[in-house]
């Protein structure tokens, strides 16, 4: 995964990068590290450690420069250390490099350079292309430019770069093939980034750098210089400069003490900004305006395939009900990761509906590279603006729920489920779902944001089973149909979060192993909802119950005997069972992070994760 940032201008570039690490480090925290360059040298200053310890040290040290890269890792190869942390410099100094990704063939390249006489500092595979960028340059007499590029020609995998170097002051070449790069471009000054949260504040235009594509920042008699050009083909292309729309307010924790916390709180809010301008009532349709083109395609369509990862695979297990009960297409849920490497059947009547919060996870981006090679319609439900995903598929629905920070997903799931049964209904519409129908649900949507708004009241309830229930090694997760899903993410909330051992699983099937687990130290949360389910979720609750197990109940508003079975329950309001899930997400996240604050965790960013997964 990892973090990158560059600046080349006038400015004191270490503040620059510094606070764009800082934005960056949901991508990985395990090291971060800094290049500048002063007079023709290179400052390089790297450690294990989260970008703080990076700061005070820039700090205090009073490095300065105009030009500089610099990086927060999430390590694939060689442990979290400060040898492996980037940037990496080659043998003689010349090269400084910042990577994000995977060379893979960079043993092979690994042995021809040690043959050569290089000499390694890490086990990374990043530092392999510092040098062989080295030797090409040497050897060639080429820019760096045109050195980076016959390097890339060579290596396989995924990247997105940055690389100074020492003989040429005024330049910063950025290649990128799998991983996102974005280019700022200012007022004679560019800043290069992972995603665009680091340029936001600096300026609102920006080009997404393409795969296979490299630019070139240059100084040219103190003015600079953009190109772009593909790696392999060297064809030059104008920049195609586009307009952000991120707000600065977005970006801060606005008054709460975690991100996490902030972006369940703004769940009334995400799921407006969600269904804003696409419900039309009155035809009880919806209106997505990415997906008209496709309205033929959409018609003919005789399976669905929903995928994703994470929390995102789990809200498709939602949509899978809904596209089979609202639409009739039997529609089938996979990991991105396992989808990339099956056999489609039948793909040329077969739609692939991709779910990404980040746009950028690459077992989900492969999977879609895949269906597009089987000829798939794709589509995908994406967050993040201008990401990879979100450029690939044929036609998108974006979210709209603003950046999501914290590592564990909460606004963008939410919003993902609501998607997916307003496209349901949508699908539904082209086959036969009556308009009276469609209007009962998308009325049943509008009335989300409130109803979210009263299961947010219940915070304070929620943190106090978070406090009893704390200490607990494990955790269960049920429920059954719409809610099967959920259950899965909530068991994904809680164990991300506190390290808590949780599973989560459809509730009819712990009677076939599972239950064997339960004891009076081993928690369930039952998702028990008043809907078609509930009389059997309740035997669930009693059979764990007989066997001297806690369960915590997660029942409608108005149910009158849950209290006297369940030793506590939590309460959401009523609403349709194909909407369920999403009111019972919210006290699943605010329990998964309550008890992780109680257990003294980094909430926002969980040991070992990364927010945006961008290796296979
Ligand atoms: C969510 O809480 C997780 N951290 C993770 O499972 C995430 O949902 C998954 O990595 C997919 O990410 P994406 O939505 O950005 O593709
Ligand atoms: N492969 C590089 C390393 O391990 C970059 C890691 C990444 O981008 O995930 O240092």
């Amino acid at each position: 995964m990892c973090g990158i940032v560059g600046y080349i201008g006038k400015r004191e570039a270490w503040p620059i990068l510094i606070k764009g690490l800082e934005r960056l480090e949901y991508r990985g925290y395990d090291s971060a590290g800094i290049a500048l360059m002063e007079s023709g040298a290179f400052s390089v200053y790297k450690k294990k450690g989260r970008v703080a310890e990076l700061s005070k040290f820039v700090k205090n040290n009073k490095l300065s420069g105009g030009v500089g890269i610099a990086h927060t890792r999430w390590a694939t190869h060689g442990v979290p250390s400060d040898r492996n942390a980037h940037p990496h410099v080659s043998n003689s100094g010349d090269i400084v490099i910042v990577h994000n990704g995977i060379i893979e063939n960079y043993l092979a390249i690994k042995k021809i350079l040690i043959n050569k006489g290089y000499k390694f500092k890490s086990d990374t595979d990043t530092e392999v292309l510092a040098n062989l960028i080295e030797d090409i340059k040497k050897n060639t007499k080429v820019s760096v430019e045109e050195a980076v590029r016959l390097a890339l020609a060579e290596v396989t995998g995924a990247y997105a770069i940055l690389v100074l170097s020492k003989d040429e002051p005024g330049t910063m070449v950025v290649a990128k093939v799998g991983s996102p790069a974005v280019i700022g471009v200012g007022k004679n000054e560019f800043f290069i980034a992972s995603d665009a949260t680091p340029i936001v504040e600096h300026t609102k235009k920006v080009v997404y750098l393409e795969d296979g594509e490299m630019a070139t920042i240059e100084t040219k008699k103190d003015k600079l210089t953009l190109k772009i050009k593909t790696i392999l083909s060297k064809k030059t292309k104008s920049p195609y400069i586009q307009t952000l729309k991120t707000k600065m307010e977005e970006l801060e924790k606005g008054g709460f003490p975690h991100f996490m916390l902030k972006e369940i709180f703004e769940q009334p809010e995400s799921l407006r900004n969600t269904i804003r301008g696409r419900i039309i009532l009155e035809k009880g349709n919806v209106k997505f305006g990415g997906l008209e083109k496709f309205s033929k395609e959409l018609q003919n369509l005789k399976h669905l395939v929903i995928t994703g990862m994470g929390t995102a695979r789990f809200t498709g297990l939602i949509g899978e009900y809904a596209f089979e009960e609202l639409s009739g297409i039997p529609t089938k849920v996979e990991y991105g990761s396992e989808f990339t490497y099956r056999k489609s059947a039948d793909a040329q009547h077969t739609g692939l509906i991709a779910i990404s919060q980040s746009g950028e996870t690459a077992d989900t981006l492969n999977a879609i590279k895949k269906a597009k090679q089987d000829k798939m319609l794709t589509l995908g439900i994406v967050n993040v603006i201008g990401s990879s995903i979100a450029r690939i598929v044929d036609a998108g629905i974006y979210n709209h729920v603003g950046p999501e920070t914290a590592v564990a997903s909460t606004k963008a799931s939410t919003s993902q489920a609501v998607l997916l049964v307003m496209l349901a209904v949508y699908l539904g519409r082209m086959r036969g779902l009556s308009k009276k129908s469609g209007e009962e649900i998308l009325k049943e949507i509008q009335k989300l944001p409130e109803l979210v708004e009263e299961v947010l009241k219940n915070a304070k309830s929620i943190q106090k089973i978070a406090e009893k229930y704390k200490k607990s090694p494990n955790f269960f997760f049920l429920g059954r149909k719409y809610c099967a899903g959920a259950a899965m993410e909530g068991a994904l909330k809680l164990k991300e979060c506190s390290y808590i051992h949780a599973e989560g699983c459809n509730a009819a099937e712990l009677k076939h192993g599972p239950i064997s687990l339960i004891d009076k130290n081993f928690p369930t949360l039952v998702i028990a909802p008043a809907d078609s389910m509930y009389e059997k979720n309740k035997t669930h609750i009693e059979e764990i119950k007989a066997r001297g197990g806690k369960v915590i109940a997660l029942v409608s508003s108005g149910n009158p005997e849950m209290k006297e079975i369940a030793d506590d329950v939590i309460y959401i309001p009523k609403t349709l069972e194909m909407l369920t899930p999403i009111l019972a997400f919210i006290p699943m996240q605010l329990l998964a992070y309550y008890i992780s604050v109680e257990r003294g965790n980094d909430v926002d960013k969980p040991r070992n994760l990364a927010k945006s997964v961008t290796v296979e």
